[in-house]
């Protein structure tokens, strides 16, 4: 692999979109100026599984300004129903609570809401089943987990180990429903437009990928991809829900297709949010450790049980780190999932390697406990030579540098090894660690086309996203060092399905994969055109493929580290410190990263003691549905909270030296907050978010 000279690759470069965002000038899904715009309600479902019988529209069609209603009854034809999430309005079926079974179009938001609220309707109700339990009858082996995973891996004798071993750990660990509240909420508009028998498409859309979001819908709607554009150039935060369309998308297109021409406007309510956009499945994990005395792994089993929906099958891939992070000779993962008649859980914040590692990194602190080890130290004993999945050598494993290096900065000399030691006031104080690791994807199909647009411009297209995470300020860098030319020569464009092929945002993949197309864009523009070009000059250039991605396992890595405070009349928890380091190749903005890192931390924080969704299981609906009941992490939840990273450049990734940094944030985050409060306390609480109520049950 040929790396890059960095010249503005490393640096803290703001914001290149910062200006436009806080002048408001950066428009958002629903903010594109359209021609007489109609607005779109959705009316869901309020029984959780059973038929449509009737639906009464005429309250709502008699109220002032309404447009139009659609139903389950008289909705346009889907071409392709073969995903159950997007093929909404074409029978009857009710498969979930919240489901959309129709929608209101009107002169304007408030009317169509407001007439929404008129429609009755009337169901042929059955029981339905919405809880997730250890026993449920219906668990079965899912074919592969997200991606594309084997559900189970079973290496050596498990079992045998596990008999023979000095120490074990045997614990069942779980997360709760989690839900994904970006800024701005999931929006649409939708333009449906027939000229000349051709009809043409546009959606401007909150999304994670254009591309992803057009290849998804244009078979749902029988149209040629070509027939479709996507736009979306600003996005306020998917954390994975926006990594691909949703019913919602499918509503407004229907509306579209029967609006005249008009643009359909659709932005989700936050309630709406939270049955129409994936979540967190619950997991439910069993951890097996077994060990010698001082810490050496013999065995690990990591055993997770979560649900799926009737609809369609979204397998979380929970256990995949626990096949990585340490090496164990004996090794079994499994995933078994329970379909309910609940909306299909989705991608949310590094799904899999986020709630697993919650788990694993629990039960390597209660395997530190076991065996009287420091847990920094059993971590480093654990520490696999090569990847013990496959046997390839890593491109980077520094997990033991980050757990050094963490160490030091973070005063861990001091700790005392025992739990409930240490007094300030009243509050118990203890520190706590955990390991994080996160693959270093590349996704395919990504192409980028550079033209010389100008003397010292440079136009540089490809229809990558900026979900937040800084990608408009990244890639300007790279394409600056790829053809040699300063930030300001180049012009980017992303966001649209128009520009050449981009992969989603999701992953953490997106550097990796983008800015692998815009360098090999570039050293062909400079092979094709020389330097200077000639204005006019353009080289289209698809990323290759990875030579080494078969024969190295790429993760990036990370430790953190958490003090935390726990009353010991109350039972309150504050985390007044947090610290991340991280190995995640080289670092291509140092700013925008730090923000990553440290979001995902604060995530990570969020899931330790705050984030859960509750389902009442007798309506199947989640109560907790709003900002009041489902509480997040904010500012004043991390005082001291700081992210660093080892000076590192991966060879074997991509030109750039990175691997990603998007999701390791989050990822061990939770357990280290849960390990922090154990060493504070001396209590362990295995099932999250770690409420007050749950440590007061255990302090003495
Ligand atoms: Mo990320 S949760 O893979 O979009």
């Amino acid at each position: 692999m040929t790396l890059l000279e960095p010249k503005t690759i490393g640096a803290p470069v703001a914001r290149l979109d910062g200006r436009a965002k806080v002048t408001g000038a950066a428009p958002y899904a629903f903010e594109h100026l359209v021609d007489g715009p109609a607005y779109l309600h959705p009316i869901q479902s309020t029984i959780a599984r059973g038929q449509v019988a009737a639906i009464d529209v005429s309250p709502a069609r008699a109220v002032d300004g309404v447009l139009d209603v659609l139903t389950v009854f008289d909705a346009p034809k889907l071409a392709d129903t073969s995903d159950g999430e997007l093929s909404i309005l074409q029978d009857d079926r009710i498969y979930f609570r919240g489901q959309i079974i129709g929608g209101v179009v009107a002169e304007t938001a408030e009317i169509a809401r407001h007439a929404a609220g008129l429609v009755h309707v009337m169901y042929t109700e059955e029981s339905h089943d919405v809880e997730l339990t250890v026993d449920h009858p219906g668990l079965y082996t899912p074919e592969q987990v997200n991606p594309s995973y084997p559900s189970d891996t079973d290496e050596g004798d498990v079992d045998a180990a596990l008999a023979s071993a000095e120490v074990t750990v045997d614990q069942t660990y779980s997360t709760p429903i989690e839900h994904n509240n970006p800024m701005e909420p999931h929006a649409c508009i939708a333009m449906w437009t027939t000229r000349n028998e051709r009809t043409s498409v546009t959606l401007y859309d909150s999304t994670q990928g254009v591309h992803a979001v057009r290849k998804a819908l244009a078979p749902v709607f029988g149209l040629e991809p070509d027939q479709v554009r996507v736009i979306a150039p600003h996005v306020g935060g998917g954390f994975g829900s926006k990594g691909r369309p949703h019913a919602h998308n499918v509503l407004a297109l229907l509306a579209a297709q029967r609006s005249g021409g008009r643009p359909v406007k659709l932005a989700l309510t936050r309630q709406q949010m939270f049955s129409l956009v994936g979540y967190r499945t619950p997991t439910i994990q069993r951890i097996r450790l077994g060990a010698q005395r001082d810490g050496t792994l013999t065995a690990l089993a990591h055993e997770v049980v979560e649900q799926t929906a009737t609809v369609t099958e979204f397998a979380e891939q929970t256990a995949v780190t626990s096949r990585k992070m340490y090496a164990a000779p004996n090794r079994r993962t499994a995933h078994k999932l329970a379909a309910l008649d609940v909306p299909v859980p989705f991608w949310f914040r590094a799904p899999g390697e986020c709630p697993g590692t919650f788990a694993a990194e629990v039960a390597m602190d209660e395997l530190a406990v076991a065996c009287g080890v420091d847990p920094i130290e059993l971590r480093v004993r654990n520490d696999p030579e090569v990847d013990p999945e496959t046997g390839n050598p890593w491109s980077g494993r520094h997990l033991v540098e980050c757990l050094r290096l963490g160490a030091e900065r973070f005063g861990w000399e001091s700790r005392d090894p025992r739990p409930a030691q240490h007094l300030s006031g009243d509050w118990c104080v203890g520190l706590g660690v955990a390991s994080a690791t996160y693959p270093a994807m590349q996704m395919p199909g990504n192409t980028a086309r550079i033209t010389y647009a100008a003397e010292g411009r440079y136009l540089v297209q490809i229809g990558a996203a900026d979900i937040g995470t800084g990608t408009w300020t990244t890639l300007t860098q790279i394409a600056a060092d790829a053809l040699g030319c300063d930030v300001a020569a180049v012009e980017l464009q992303i966001g649209d399905s128009a520009l050449p092929d981009a992969s989603v945002a999701g992953g953490s993949s997106g550097i990796n994969s983008w800015g692998r197309a815009i360098v090999a864009a570039a050293r062909q523009f400079r092979r094709d055109h020389g330097d200077p070009p000639a204005v006019g000059a353009t080289t289209v250039a698809e990323a290759p493929e990875n030579p080494d991605a078969e024969k190295f396992t790429m993760q990036s890595f990370g430790a953190h580290f958490v003090e935390a405070m726990v009353n010991r009349d109350t039972g309150e928890i504050r985390v007044p410190r947090m610290l991340g380091v991280f190995s995640i190749g080289r670092a291509i903005n140092a700013r925008t990263l730090r923000s990553q890192l440290i979001g995902g931390m604060t995530m990570g924080l969020s899931m330790a003691l705050h984030e859960e969704s509750v389902r009442d299981p007798r309506f199947g609906h989640v109560v907790t549905q709003d900002f009041a009941t489902y509480h997040i992490s904010a500012h004043a939840d991390v005082p001291d909270i700081d992210a660093i990273w080892l000076d590192e450049v991966d060879e074997h990734t991509n030109p750039m030296g990175s691997r990603g940094a998007g999701e390791i944030g989050i990822v061990g985050s939770a357990a280290a907050v849960v390990n922090a409060v154990y060493h504070a306390t001396g209590v362990r609480v295995r099932d999250l978010p770690v409420t007050l109520d749950k440590v007061l049950a255990g302090l003495p």
